[in-house]
């Protein structure tokens, strides 16, 4: 067995200075390595993996697509897995929100539905309307606009010059706001800073706010304030904004519903989704938006301006129709919702240990921050890398999570990410938050021993 790291072999991997386990299948919630070590999938690799892996059906689904029909050019042709896979989607969406743009990436979906809202706006004759105004934290995703409109400022390091400028409120960020989530709100929670900020720019120059209904790893699946979208699409429809919901990582039924603005009760204007559609299964993106929208295109310009070759592919919509199929005759997303109590009842043994400031989350998304100090919430030095640590000890103990730092100021703040299959039983839930509290007994202890090590040092 030869060791996988750069520079050994001719991956560019995303780490250059880690030695990669090489995960040779996955078994519902279990991947396995080449070396036969088991690792339970708590994260669904990354928020992805919702159906469990290792389902053949899905596999089969797009290799008969592949054998059948593998590509045509969308501008030129239509398909039956795309007719049927938007169908399904728009069946599911919420509102009126019935037109499906298939994409790759959730970065796509998201640049796609900000280049939407411009170009709606000057179809309409408002071509002031430009500029987007979102949260902090947020995360949108990594091309160029949807980089912009993320609050990950470490992301952002070398490419400051390339991005565009995007107005940034305070998420309603309870662990960390003025008033906790709890009444009186504060500006960041009632939704007020919003209109605050599009107010100052000038509603008509403002073309989108968007927003992860709840949150994805930047501010660790933190669930807004139940009035707070509400508030949001008043203020929107009174100043003519489009609410752009971000349901990359918290729709397809993570949170115990098909979208997580659901919860709110509240219809965005438009609404991306990514991740798990496809189950992992295939790198598959929409953006949705409802025909009241589309309209202007149509009897506009007659297109969405953002042609990429491999939008409505054939078998990437052949496998997103086989796993939304699949989730629906299971039941999973029904499931999601059990089992997010289950996983939300038995992380409260985590609530106490050294180190956990808070768990939160809905469904099966669920966040852990971490802290230097309970009492003051304030977090460790970035530094310290907790949250890396804990994540490469976590890998030890045989559980994958998904680690996420800088959400307490733009560079501290340490914590990690759960979002398992939907499959996951009783016993693999006991069984995560063990192996949890094992690594964090570890992540502890180093703590302790590098203090204790500079402490002499410093001597
Ligand atoms: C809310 C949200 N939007 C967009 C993205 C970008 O998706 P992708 O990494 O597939 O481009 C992500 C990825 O984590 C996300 O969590």
């Amino acid at each position: 067995m030869s060791e996988h790291r750069y520079p050994l072999g001719h991956v560019l991997y995303r780490k250059l200075n880690k030695r990669f386990p090489l995960i040779t299948r996955g078994e519902g919630c279990w991947l396995v390595d080449e070396e036969g070590k088991r690792y339970l999938d708590a994260c669904g690799g990354a928020f992805v993996a919702n159906l469990g892996h290792g389902v053949a059906e899905i596999g089969q689904a797009m290799a008969e697509q592949a054998g059948r029909l593998a590509y045509v050019n969308g501008t030129a042709f239509t398909h039956e897995p795309v007719e049927q896979l938007a169908t399904e989607v728009a069946a599911l969406s919420p509102g009126d929100l019935n037109e499906v743009y298939p994409l790759c990436s959730g970065s796509e979906a998201v640049e796609a539905a900000f280049k939407f809202a411009r170009q709606y706006w000057v179809e309409t004759g408002k071509p002031k309307k430009h500029k987007i105004v979102a949260l902090t934290p947020a995360y949108h995703g990594n091309t160029l606009l949807a980089l912009s409109a993320s609050a990950r400022e470490h992301y952002k390091t070398y490419y400051r010059e390339w991005l565009v400028d995007v107005a940034r409120v305070p998420a309603p960020y309870t662990y960390r706001c003025e008033c906790s989530g709890r009444p009186p709100l504060c500006p960041a929670c009632d939704g007020s800073a919003v209109e605050e900020a599009i107010v100052r720019l000038g509603p008509e120059t403002v073309a989108a706010f968007s927003a992860e209904p709840i949150g994805g790893s930047s501010s660790g699946a933190t669930v807004p304030p139940a009035d707070y979208f509400r508030r949001i699409r008043e203020i929107c429809d009174r100043h003519q904004v489009l609410f752009v919901a971000d349901e990359v990582l918290t729709g397809a039924g993570r949170t115990g519903t098909w979208a997580a603005i659901s919860h709110f009760g509240v219809v965005p204007d438009l609404m991306t989704l990514g991740k798990g559609l496809g189950g992992g299964y295939a790198p598959i993106s929409a953006l949705v938006a409802p025909g009241r929208l589309v309209d202007v295109l149509a009897n506009g310009s007659g297109a969405l301006l953002h042609a990429q070759t491999y939008s409505h592919h054939p078998v990437l919509c052949a496998g997103a129709l086989a796993a939304v199929r699949y989730v629906q005759r299971h039941k999973l997303i029904e499931r999601c919702a059990a089992m997010g109590q289950v996983l939300h009842r038995k992380l409260q043994a985590l609530r106490g240990l050294p180190s956990v400031g808070d768990v939160r989350g809905r469904g099966l998304l669920a966040g852990v921050e971490f802290v230097a100090d309970p009492e003051t919430r304030a977090p460790f030095p970035r530094g310290r890398g907790f949250a890396e640590r804990f994540t490469a000890l976590a890998l030890e103990e045989g559980l994958v999570v998904w680690p996420n730092v800088g959400q307490a100021d733009g560079t501290n703040g340490d914590l990690v990410m759960l979002a398992p299959p939907f499959t996951i039983s009783e016993e693999e839930i006991s069984e995560l938050v063990r192996r949890f509290s094992r690594a964090l007994e570890r992540a502890v202890a180093a703590g302790k021993a590098g203090a204790a090590e500079k402490a002499v040092e410093a001597v």
